[in-house]
């Protein structure tokens, strides 16, 4: 089984590897090269042995207790086996431990997968926002309260 681990810096080989598998339009590769250097104590990796199976980003708006996930991706050999809910319990449990109150995530209204695993760990429907990437890219924004549930 997987291993859930804190992403470190040395693990960017493994993330182009992810992201590169689950998005056609994914995140840059200097994001992705900063992403465990700047939120590294709420992101995660599941990896077995030198195999990476996938990753979720956390990060702190700056200044106050609100977080956002910013990426959530399994490869597709390795996904209906529980990692991405894993990636996910260990990112709030981050969050939470780190002081978070509330946790915000942006997903594609036609992304049932994704909807029902947030739906089923608790998230809301906070909003829908039309053109949030441009025109005709509208967004569910969903949302958690993290306070005394872990
Ligand atoms: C969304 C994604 C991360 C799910 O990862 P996963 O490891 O397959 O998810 P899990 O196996 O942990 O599933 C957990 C729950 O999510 C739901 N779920 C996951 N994939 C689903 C699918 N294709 N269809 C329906 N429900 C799904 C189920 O409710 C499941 O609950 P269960 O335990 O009762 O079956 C993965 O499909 C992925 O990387 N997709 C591409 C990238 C992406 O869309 N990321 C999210 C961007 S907002």
């Amino acid at each position: 089984m997987a291993e859930i681990r804190k992403l470190e810096p040395e693990d960017f080989h493994y993330l182009l590897t992810i992201e590169g598998e689950c998005f056609s339009q994914g995140y840059s590769r200097y994001f992705l090269k900063m992403i465990p250097v700047l939120f590294g104590n709420t992101s995660y990796i599941a990896i077995e042995g030198q195999c990476p199976q996938g990753y979720v980003a956390a990060a702190f708006r700056q200044g106050s207790r609100q977080a956002w996930i910013l990426s959530l991706a399994v490869r597709p050999r390795y996904r209906q086996l529980g990692i991405g809910k894993r990636l996910m319990q260990a990112g709030l449990r981050g969050l939470a431990a780190a002081g978070a109150r509330e946790v915000f995530l942006s997903v594609s209204p036609g992304n049932q997968g994704a909807i029902s695993l947030y739906l089923g760990l608790g998230f809301t429907v906070d909003t829908e926002v039309r053109d949030f990437f441009g025109p005709g890219e509208t967004r569910l924004l969903m949302k958690k309260d993290l306070e005394n549930i872990y």
